[in-house]
C-alpha cells in the first residue's frame, strides 16, 4: 500500500505522516516513510535524533529514476535500482523501525 500526504502547509501532514507510519510499524508492517518536502523535517517527527537526522543525504532524482516514453507518448517515471540499494544508500532507520529517505531539500547556496 502506498498513501501519498500533500496539501497545505501547517495541516498537521507531517504530524499524521510520522505517526501513521510508527503505528504500522509498530503493527509490523515493514515502512518506508519519504519525505518529498522543499523544508524536509519528517525525520525529526519520526524521533530520529538530530545526528541521524544528519546522515540522511538527499537521494538525487536523476540517479534513480528514468522517464520512459511509450509508442503513444505516454510518459512515465522508473526506478533504475533496487529499492533496498537506495536505502540502504541514503536512508536512516528510524525508531519503530522505519526507514526513511530524504528526497527534496537544498543542494547549496545558489542565485534565484
Ligand atoms: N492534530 C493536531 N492538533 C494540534 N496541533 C497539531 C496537530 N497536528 C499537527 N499539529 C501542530 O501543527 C504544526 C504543523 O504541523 P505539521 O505536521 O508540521 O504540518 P505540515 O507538515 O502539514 O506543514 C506543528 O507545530 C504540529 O505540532
Ligand atoms: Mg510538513
Amino acid at each position: 500500500m502506498r498513501i501519498a500526504v500533500a496539501g497545505k502547509g501547517g495541516a498537521g501532514k507531517t504530524t499524521l505522516s510520522a505517526t501513521m507510519a510508527r503505528l504500522f510499524a509498530e503493527r509490523g508492517f515493514s515502512v518506508n516513510a519519504l519525505d518529498d518536502d522543499p523544508n524536509p523535517n519528517l525525520a525529526a517527527a519520526l524521533g530520529l535524533s538530530e545526528e541521524e537526522a544528519q546522515r540522511l543525504k538527499r537521494v538525487p532524482r536523476d540517479e534513480i529514476l528514468e522517464e520512459r516514453v511509450d509508442e503513444q507518448e505516454h510518459a512515465s517515471l522508473h526506478m533504475t535500482r533496487p529499492f533496498d540499494e537506495i536505502i540502504a544508500q541514503y536512508g536512516v532507520v528510524a525508531p519503530s523501525g522505519v526507514r526513511t529517505l530524504t528526497m527534496t531539500g537544498l543542494l547549496g547556496a545558489g542565485q534565484g
